[in-house]
């Protein structure tokens, strides 16, 4: 079939084969197909969708063009979770343990720092020696021994989807709920897990803003990981404002800390708890999540998790001694509080701005390519609470001079109003 045949297709509206799909996807892996045919394809894409088989076979060969990783040495059902991407975002770092911790074996592949949004591994790798580059013997033989191990994904895992979201990313296709689709769980399936628990984000802070575009992004990741062979579920959470207090990393870690303490801001643990309730469901040590739910809290107030963390920790070789004493993290050099300036009731927060701004400061890849550990904000104050005008609204910290055009931008992202409700954190599910 000719590559021509294979557009004019998709131009026409009319559904793609598998071969063709696959031929496509390789060809253009490979340099036989040219980025303006691929550009041309996913135009029509853009505008005349896919089918859900479709999606699932382009799925499939984007996962397929790199390696995949296999655990099945590992006993037992491998549960994954993905995050769509926020600001404040440390969830992976209380449920991958949590949910270990109840013997359901969790192998996780995890980013970096992206945009205006943070990365677990840059979080993590504020841990004092601590390896993410886990060769795939390491990572499986660790989940093995512990029952869970994060690290970094590498270069060769899902490249097509790597060459193609450039291509996106220059042809403003990127908001296309099949491609996003496609690409996110491309990943997720050359990971190896046999079930996964999706948190799709909307609001300001979130890639996706609305909720109803949030709410087809659920549907269209649970259907096609579901035509992949796996379970799945979604949960829609809101990023209207960033989640909990930390916005970095280090300070991301003491907060994720806290919660598998048993303590930590309600929203973080809630969206927590909810997410590890239906690992723990996937995994089959319930019967429902609601039930999960009344044992991960189990596992949190116990100190189970927190073990397993701290075992986590220890068998990728950082400093378990942060857990007890936080002050080992990388501190910074410059803390600047940044006051209200007026009194009344927070009313929304510019949560993409102020992740930018952490990033800026260099908690994410916006000014450096090198992270700060300790840079970050900490936000004091959220939506629904009031404050007076000298009220500390948040705390910004960095190893670079903290100018004062920062602290007025961020100022400037706190807005006030009257009769304002707290977002709630958890906006749906799609089981
Ligand atoms: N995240 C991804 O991994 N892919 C997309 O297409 C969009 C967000």
């Amino acid at each position: 079939m000719l590559v021509y045949e294979i557009l004019r297709k998709k131009l026409d509206g009319e559904l793609n084969t598998k071969e063709e799909i696959f031929r496509l996807v390789n060809g253009y892996v490979f340099g036989e197909v040219t980025p303006e045919q691929m550009a041309a394809w996913l135009a029509a894409v853009y505008i005349r969708g896919m089918s859900d088989e479709e999606v699932w076979w382009l799925t499939e060969a984007m996962a397929k063009s790199g390696r995949m990783v296999n655990l099945s040495e590992i006993e037992g059902i491998k549960v994954d979770k993905h995050s769509t991407g926020g600001v404040g975002d440390k969830v992976s770092i209380v449920v991958v343990p949590l949910v270990a911790s109840s013997g359901v074996p969790v192998a996780k592949l995890t980013g970096r720092a992206l945009g205006h949004t943070g990365g677990t591994a840059d979080k993590l790798e504020s841990i004092p020696n601590i390896r993410l580059d886990l060769s795939e013997k390491e990572f499986v033989s660790q989940v093995r021994r512990i029952g869970c191990a994060i690290a970094v994904a590498t270069e060769d895992i899902a490249p097509a989807d790597k060459k193609i979201y450039a291509l996106r990313d220059k042809t403003a296709t990127i908001a296309s709920i099949p491609l996003i689709v496609s690409s996110i769980l491309s990943k997720k399936l050359a990971g190896g897990a046999d079930a996964f628990v999706f948190d799709v984000k909307f609001g300001d802070g979130a890639f996706i803003r609305k909720l109803e575009d949030a709410q087809k992004l659920a549907e269209g990741l649970v259907k096609t990981a579901k035509l992949a062979g796996k379970k799945a579920v979604a949960i829609i959470s809101s990023m209207e404002q960033p989640l909990g207090h930390a916005i970095g990393n280090a300070i991301e870690v003491v907060e994720a800390i806290e919660v598998l303490k048993g303590k930590g801001p309600e929203d973080v643990r809630e969206l927590c708890l909810e997410i590890a309730a239906q690992m723990l469901w996937l995994g089959g040590v319930v019967t429902n999540s609601k039930e999960g739910k009344s044992k991960a809290m189990e596992l949190l107030n116990s100190g189970a998790a927190l073990e397993k963390f701290r075992d986590l920790i220890i068998a990728q070789g950082g400093d378990a001694k942060i857990i007890d004493q936080p002050e080992k993290l990388p501190q910074p050099s410059c803390k600047v509080e940044v006051r209200s300036g007026q009194s009344g009731v927070i009313s929304a927060i510019a949560t993409r701005e102020l992740g930018l701004i952490a990033g800026q400061m260099g908690a994410g890849r916006i000014v450096d390519e090198k992270v700060d550990p300790a840079a970050g904000i900490i936000v004091m104050k959220k939506i629904g609470d009031f404050v007076n005008y000298d009220e500390t609204i948040a705390i910004l910290q960095s190893n670079k001079p903290i100018v004062n055009d920062l602290v007025v931008k961020v100022r400037a992202c706190f807005k006030f109003g009257e009769g304002v409700k707290k977002p709630p954190i958890l906006a749906g599910f799609v089981g």
